[in-house]
């Protein structure tokens, strides 16, 4: 029996091409350039940018449990909240004119928001309305091996099927997450297709820093996507490289406004993109704050002109409105500096060609009580290198014209680390050459990163992580303690790049007592 990853390469896609068949306007779909596409050179609608607002995820609230029969109950004295979810195709209004058919949590691409508290648990049932099985991975949680979502094929929801996974959310500190599809061979092609969304671990300490908040606490999540001349979403699954798409989104709109006050900003920044990688500024050059990264806010913030932003990593930021005249003609730009036309990575930063993702409209005059502690997270965790006790090695390399780690493709029925609960790893990653990118994401645990090629992280990488990039040539060391006793099982590290994962340039290791 061949794997659907054999059937990929032998360009069958035969799944895929029978779910086009049976899903709704297929004849909308086509396959354009083969793929590809580049800024600028691609053959997406133009659309003029800034017409639309910037749309904000709407967040979720509990349902009762009487409303989701034979839910998990828990006697722990722990209180649980329950929420429901359909993955379903919808029609969103994306470019203007025709509306685009796309894969969706509950309706909306990016799905709707979850906003649970640190350590209080909660149930999301899953249904699966999709003409296809799915698994839903939540990025960065400390995530129970039956709820993570780890690609593994016994973990899908089959069509017409539900599943309740279970987040306790009892990692050290509260973070910016995210949640997205994460099925075996097929997550490239149903994120881009719109299945993700925010899930922000909210904590009292972190409410007690007096940040910006409420209104003034902005999610912004980078995509890039290419449009057929009808509007629908064109994903070539024939390209392994990487996808990276010729139109620029946030939170599922192109290049929207926002309106905003004088006065200072949160904003999490996701980049939620397949392939894509960015680096971050404002047209004014000004320099913001940065507060957080992947796994909480950092220590201390720092102040900044510019942040890259490798596919699924995050980074908190706090720009400060006041230092421009609010008026009519105030415009400051949110801008990408980073050219990359193809797959395999990074093709260079030109701060003389920003691309403006967003327009930020400095209309009002407000007040300002917020601030930006000196000191932010004081309950990031600390792992002792001295306590570690094996030091893994693990190399992300093409080979056989594909994508492996170790030499290996992901078999999830092999296990390639089997790491003993509460002890502390080092894992030493490798870039195995030839001019690529990847960035490489461990599940499970936040980790520190100890050294990039001998030295010290710097800026947000030296705050809490899961995902990060090995550059061509780069290794990196990562530190993690594998605490939690309901956290035991099967898990996966693999190349965020999503083309490259759904080649199966990815890992399984096991937390076992
Ligand atoms: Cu964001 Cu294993 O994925
Ligand atoms: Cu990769």
């Amino acid at each position: 029996m061949p794997t659907r990853r054999e059937l990929l390469k032998a360009g069958i896609y035969c799944s895929t091409a029978l779910l086009y068949l049976t899903g709704p306007k297929m004849d909308t779909w086509a396959l354009k350039d083969g793929g590809k596409n580049s800024d600028g050179g691609g053959g997406s609608p133009k659309v003029t940018p800034f017409q639309v607002a910037l749309p904000v995820p709407t967040v979720k609230t509990p349902v009762p449990l009487a409303s989701l029969p034979g839910a998990p109950v828990f006697n722990d004295g722990h209180p649980t909240d329950y929420y429901s979810s359909t993955e379903r195709v919808a029609l969103q209004q994306v470019l203007p004119g025709q509306k685009t058919l796309v894969w969706t949590y509950d309706g909306t691409y990016p799905g709707p928001s979850y906003a649970p508290r640190l350590n209080r648990r909660i149930v999301v049932r899953q249904t699966n309305h999709l003409s296809t099985n799915t698994v839903v991975h939540q990025h960065g949680g400390h995530t129970q091996a039956a709820s993570d979502g780890s690609a593994f094929p016994d973990e899908e929801i089959p069509v017409g099927a539900f599943r309740d996974y279970i987040y306790d959310n009892d990692s050290d500190v509260g973070a910016f997450l995210w949640y997205h599809d994460h099925t075996l061979d097929f997550t490239g092609h149903n994120v881009f297709m719109g299945l993700a969304g925010l899930f922000i671990v909210g904590s009292d300490s972190i409410d007690a820093l007096n940040l910006p908040s409420g209104a003034f606490d902005i999610p912004f999540v980078f995509q890039d996507r290419t449009f057929d001349a009808n509007n629908q979403l064109v994903y070539n699954p024939f390209d392994h490289d990487g996808f990276i798409g010729d139109t620029f989104l946030v939170n599922g709109a192109v290049q929207p406004k926002l309106r905003v006050g004088n006065r200072k900003y949160r904003f999490r920044t996701l980049n939620g993109s397949n392939a894509r990688f960015y680096e971050i500024s404002l047209s004014s050059g000004r320099p913001f704050q940065i507060i957080g990264s992947d796994g909480g806010l950092l220590r201390t913030p720092f102040e900044s002109t510019s942040y890259r932003l490798a596919p699924a990593e995050r980074v908190e930021i706090v720009v400060d409105f006041s230092f421009y005249a609010p008026g009519p003609n105030t415009h400051v730009f949110l801008n990408n500096t980073m050219i990359q036309t193809g797959g395999r990575g990074p093709e260079g930063v030109d701060p003389t060609q920003p691309f403006p993702l967003l327009r930020f409209d400095v209309l009002d005059s407000v007040t300002d009580n917020s601030t930006v502690p000196a000191v932010l997270e004081t309950g990031l965790p600390t792992f002792n290198p001295a306590e570690s006790v094996i030091t893994r090695e693990f190399e992300f390399v093409r080979s056989q014209g594909a994508w492996q780690v170790n030499n290996r493709f992901f078999d999830p029925n092999r296990i390639d680390a089997t790491v003993k609960l509460n002890t502390t790893e080092i894992w030493r990653l490798k870039n195995g050459g030839g001019g690529w990118f990847h960035p490489i994401h461990i599940h499970r645990n936040e980790f520190f990163i100890l050294d990039r090629n001998g030295f010290a992280p710097i800026g947000a990488e030296a705050g809490l992580k899961d995902v990060f990039v090995l550059n061509p040539g780069d290794e990196v060391n990562v530190i993690t303690k594998y605490t939690g006793t309901k956290q035991l099982g099967k898990y996966v590290f693999h190349c965020h790049n999503i083309e490259h994962e759904d080649m199966r340039m990815m890992g399984r290791f096991d937390v076992v007592l």
